[in-house]
């Protein structure tokens, strides 16, 4: 009846299918209730499920059911035709060259956080950087995507978080339940993320008839849309269409959690291994100091963002070691067969990703911190180092499409960090992973000193 449910503790699922991976190797099966579920960490087998989709693999169907439940089927748990159409979009308004254009936003919005933690230095206080990183990244991401600066890293109330912070833990709990309980009883957790979707969708509603107000106002954007909201809503005008306000409504709410504990957690765990490795923040130091000594303090511009190889290195690093998606999923469409066993159709495929990238056969001393692998040459280098075990955004045609922004939003945040603070950690050994869907640090929080210039 329940299978190996009593040996895992969902908060640590990664770390326990990890455990087994390195008793069982690289395939095993494990009972989950009445679900058998396979669990993968082979590099040529990953890069090859991932990249057969959207035809001979799926984001499992339970995700999409409980995304569903959620209000919240957009482009990440939509499959074929619907996956292919609201894919489109999604790449067109996360695009390179509006990424581009959009920089002077971005670096606004970096000012703001800086500024945040100078307060907060000034006023002796801990930081805690996940939250001031969310908050972050959401205002990044309205910003770009949907076309509005709700500025939540300096509004004194309660900001959109609260209620997008309700999500993630209740999607991890449904995808790891055996039994949907909520479709019969609603425990508190569930009804407080009823509310929160309650109050969300008003949120995005207030955007989305922003965004028409645009529209209306200046008609030349309908020929070239200016960001994901004004191309969905000419989109659905247009005769014929399919899109429907659900659909914009899950989209939006997909973008803002695809792009937000991603990117902040990212940022996050690449702060704490540098205050574990300050050689490392000083290098990241010296880069940045290198590169904006005609700047303003310490902000790298847009053309300066590609000039950052060690701050690249370092998050790389951080990406191979505490990779936000260290578990990912997959839904076999067909029969078929994997490693020399048998996988019948709509077995669920639990893929390993950091186990991946840890292991000595791909990466040379791979649970070792050392982001100078990452700018050797190749003859230089003492053992392996495999790109094609490091897949921290995916791969195949679902790779994330926001893997340019998260990459800019990193740079620019760290640059600013080095050269503007030092940052001494509290506590470090509490730091735990935990996983709620992404993989994040517990008790995370560090004091910062504005840096003395000489
Ligand atoms: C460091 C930050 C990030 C990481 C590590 C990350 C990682 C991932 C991963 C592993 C996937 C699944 C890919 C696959 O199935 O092969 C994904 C999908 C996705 N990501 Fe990201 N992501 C990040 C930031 C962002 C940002 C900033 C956005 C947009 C604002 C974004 C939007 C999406 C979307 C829309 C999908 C679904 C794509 C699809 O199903 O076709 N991500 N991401």
């Amino acid at each position: 009846m329940i299978g190996n449910f009593h040996q895992i503790r969902f908060d640590r699922l990664h770390l326990t299918l990890e455990d087994w991976a390195g008793q069982f190797g690289p395939i095993y099966r494990f009972r989950f209730g009445p679900h058998l579920v396979v669990v993968l960490s082979d590099r040529d087998e990953i890069q090859r499920l991932l990249a057969d989709r959207p035809d001979g693999f799926r984001r499992p169907r339970y995700l999409e059911a409980a995304a569903s439940e959620m209000r919240l089927k957009g482009v990440f748990a939509a499959e074929g035709e619907d996956w292919r159409r609201q894919r489109r979009i999604v790449i067109d308004a996360l695009n390179r060259a509006r990424i581009e254009d959009f920089f002077p936003m971005l670096a606004n919005t970096v000012g703001r956080l800086q500024r945040r933690w100078e307060r907060a230095t000034d006023a002796g206080e801990r930081v805690d950087l996940c939250r001031d990183l969310m908050l972050f990244t959401v205002d990044v991401t309205t910003q770009l995507a949907f076309g509005v600066d709700i500025n939540t890293l300096e509004s004194p109330g309660p900001t959109i978080q609260r209620h997008l912070d309700k999500v993630f833990p209740v999607l991890h709990r449904r995808l790891n339940t055996p039994f949907p309980y909520w479709r019969f009883i609603r425990l508190p957790a569930d009804r407080a993320l009823d509310r929160a979707l309650d109050a969300l969708e008003r949120e995005f509603g207030a955007m989305v008839q922003a965004a028409r107000e645009r529209l209306e106002r200046e008609p030349a954007r309908r020929q070239s849309p200016q960001d994901f909201l004004e191309a969905i809503i000419i989109e659905m005008e247009t005769e014929g269409s399919r899109v429907t306000n659900e659909e914009i409504f899950a989209n939006v709410g997909n973008l803002l959690l695809a792009g937000e504990d991603t990117t902040a957690y990212t940022i996050a765990w690449t702060v704490h291994l540098l205050t574990g490795n300050p050689d490392w923040f000083d290098r990241c130091r010296r880069e940045v100091d290198a590169l904006t000594a005609s700047n303003s303090p310490g902000m790298v511009n847009f053309e300066q963002t590609k000039q950052m190889p060690v701050v690249d290195a370092v998050s790389s690093e951080s990406m191979r070691l505490k990779p936000v998606a260290p578990l990912h999923m997959l839904e076999a469409l067909n029969d078929t067969w994997i490693l020399g066993y048998r996988i019948p159709k709509g077995t669920t495929i639990f893929m390993l990703l950091r186990h991946l990238a840890t292991r000595d056969e791909h990466f040379v001393n791979g649970d070792r911190f050392d982001p100078e692998r990452w700018l050797l040459r190749q003859e230089a280098r003492l053992g392996p180092h495999d790109h094609g075990a490091f897949v921290p955004f995916g791969g195949g045609p679902r790779f994330c499409p926001g893997r340019n922004l998260a990459m800019l939003e990193i740079r620019t945040v760290l640059g600013m960090l080095c050269s503007n603070f030092d940052v001494l950690p509290v506590n470090r050994s509490r730091v735990r992973e935990q996983i709620a869907f992404t993989m994040f640090p517990t008790n995370l929080f560090v004091r910062m000193r504005r840096r003395k210039r000489s």
